[in-house]
């Protein structure tokens, strides 16, 4: 099926599988950071972009009280998703495990955020209907570009639409319903809610946290959710206010997959935290958020590791701001020249870079049409990010690639990316079979 859309081949694999058509398809995108990079879980800034690589979800309710006539009660009172990936299912009964369930206990591989997710809707008090689906994805698995984020807020957003109650969320055939959405009372006040986008954030978060074991910030799926289609989203994480920034017309944003890939979960990442964690500690206040500048005394007060890590952080928000009005006024030259900075503090300062990752940088970098570059994401393998003239992207493509083969003996994939609107879920009006 290739040259088919996610959206299609979700909707084709339903089809091969269930035998009858979806009558939902949820899209969800994988995202690219521009700059903030590790700034999220110390409350810090960054400026994310959804990305036009979707994750999608053809999708049918399947609990016993919607349960059609004709339709197979074999798939009711539970969660049944395929994907093109895996020859396995992702099984949830309902209602779902607790949330005390132990690891040993817990789905595995890509099932367990499916099952996450369950788990957290239902421990907050959301009635989930059985449905049954089939996943698609174009978004690399492992590349830094969030694909199991898009995929907990795919499983967020067709949960509390699909949830048991009048209130069916805002969906309709031709209008996407983005967020909000209005979801059933949790609170035992009869009051329906509507739910934005940190909310449904949140979600996936606890999901990556508390039962698949990824320590993450909120950064993947606040990008994810809240996606504005021709625009970055400056986030700042400790207001939660997300402010989308118009990207310039003649601005292309190219992400260069350099073909490594790393598990989030066996990385250092839990060790870069505990590091910030300790460095605010010594510095005396509640996050890297309340410092600006580091005192005089600062190299007394924290080891060498923490004070390298407080420096990178407390510079990378700066330039958050600075790329953010660099692309406002319209001086690519300034947001690349702060986006090659911030590669520098990632490799040097805050050490999540990885060898390939710099290789694509430096290419990138050295190559006509280009502002600037830097990787982005969680670190030491998958993507970088260049900033290129949008007249000049061929050439700059052109001469990429080959650089970087002749670097690293692998081939880089180059995707320029559309910012995106957030996940979504609509109504399908498929012939019933
Ligand atoms: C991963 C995490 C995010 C964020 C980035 C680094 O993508 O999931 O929360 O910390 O790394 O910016």
């Amino acid at each position: 099926m290739s040259g088919c859309t996610a959206a299609e081949r979700a909707v084709r694999l339903f089809v091969a599988t269930y035998g009858r058509s979806p009558t939902h398809l949820v899209r969800s995108p994988g995202r690219v950071n521009l700059i903030g990079e590790h700034t999220d879980y110390n409350d810090g800034l960054c400026l994310p972009l959804a990305l036009d690589r979707d994750l999608c979800v053809a999708l049918r309710p399947s609990g016993p009280d919607t349960v059609a006539p004709g339709d197979d009660p074999h798939w009711g009172g539970r969660l049944h998703l395929v994907s093109e990936q895996d020859a396995a299912p992702a099984v949830v009964q309902l209602p779902p495990p607790g949330p005390d369930t132990p690891p040993s206990a817990r789905a595995s591989g890509w099932a367990r955020y499916v099952e996450g997710v369950a788990v957290q809707l239902a421990a907050a008090g959301v009635d989930l209907t059985a449905w049954h689906g089939a996943l698609t994805s174009d978004i690399p698995v492992g590349a830094g570009l969030s694909s199991s984020a898009a995929l907990e807020l795919a499983v967020v957003v067709a949960g509390l639409s699909l949830a048991r109650t009048g209130q069916q969320g805002t969906t309709s055939p031709d209008a996407p319903s983005r967020m909000p959405l209005t979801v059933p009372p949790m609170d035992g006040s009869g009051l329906a809610r509507v739910v934005d986008v940190v909310e449904l954030a949140r979600w996936g978060q606890r999901a990556e946290n508390e039962w698949v074991g990824a320590a993450t910030g909120l950064l993947d799926q606040l990008a994810c959710a809240g996606g504005v289609a021709g625009h970055a989203l400056r986030i700042d994480f400790r207001s939660l206010s997300v402010t989308p920034i118009p990207l310039p017309a003649g601005l292309a944003v190219v992400f260069l997959d350099t073909g490594t890939r790393r598990e989030l979960v066996t990385s250092a990442y839990a060790q870069r935290r505990a590091e910030c964690a300790r460095a605010s500690q010594a510095l005396g206040v509640p996050s890297l958020r309340d410092v600006t500048a580091l005192p005089s005394d600062a190299e007394h007060r924290l080891d060498e590791v923490a004070l390298r890590r407080a420096r990178y952080v407390l510079a990378e928000n700066a330039r958050v701001d600075a790329v953010v009005a660099a692309l406002t006024g319209n001086d690519p030259e300034t947001a690349g020249r702060l986006l090659v900075e911030g590669h520098r503090g990632l490799r040097d300062e805050f050490e999540v870079s990885g060898p390939e990752l710099d290789a694509a940088v430096e290419v990138a970098i050295a190559a006509p049409g280009c502002y600037g570059a830097r990787m982005t994401g969680g670190g030491f393998a998958g993507c970088a990010i260049a900033l290129v003239d949008r007249t000049q992207v061929d050439v700059f493509g052109s001469t990429v690639r080959p650089a970087y083969t002749a670097r690293t003996g692998r081939h880089a994939v180059l995707h320029i990316c559309a910012a995106s609107e957030g996940t979504s879920i609509t109504t399908l009006d498929l012939p019933t079979s």
